[in-house]
């Protein structure tokens, strides 16, 4: 951070990088950067809830999401849900103890054909049965 020392127009980019190493921007972070960049805090804090790219609760270095829509459900969204949950031992919302996962839920991933549908870190899995989520999970370390 030492290189935007005093540039408050560098806020974004601080976030940004932080968000990218730490994979969510705790408090005493945001305390950090408002001193140093010499940007109010309420600004910081309202730049980090405004963008969807920032998390102010702790993440997994892999951010799992079994969407929840309509036609994921119709097509076992629910029982693809609970193998996600059980392997990974973390419920929707939660981040396992090792920081490896984060699982969300939340619909609609904008693919229904394919559903049951998963994305981890941005990357879609569709028509995704429970027997194959450890296969698909075990590529990201
Ligand atoms: S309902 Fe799951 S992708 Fe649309």
């Amino acid at each position: 951070m030492a290189k935007y020392e005093g540039k408050p127009g560098a806020l974004i980019h601080v976030l940004m990088e932080i968000q990218s190493e730490n994979h969510w921007l705790p408090k005493e972070i945001l305390n950090a950067i408002s001193d140093r960049l010499n940007v109010p805090l309420s600004r910081v804090m309202q730049v980090a809830s405004f963008y969807k790219t920032f998390s102010l609760t702790p993440k997994g270095r892999h951010r799992i999401h079994v969407c929840s829509g309509t036609s994921c459900h119709l097509r076992g969204a629910d029982e693809l849900l609970n193998s996600v949950q059980e392997l990974v031992g973390v419920k929707a919302g939660e981040v396992d103890a090792d920081a490896r996962f984060s699982l969300e839920t939340g619909c609609c991933l904008g693919s229904c054909t394919l559903g049951p549908e998963m994305i981890v870190d941005g990357e879609h899995h569709g028509r995704l049965s429970s027997d194959r989520v450890e296969e698909v999970l075990k590529n990201y370390a």
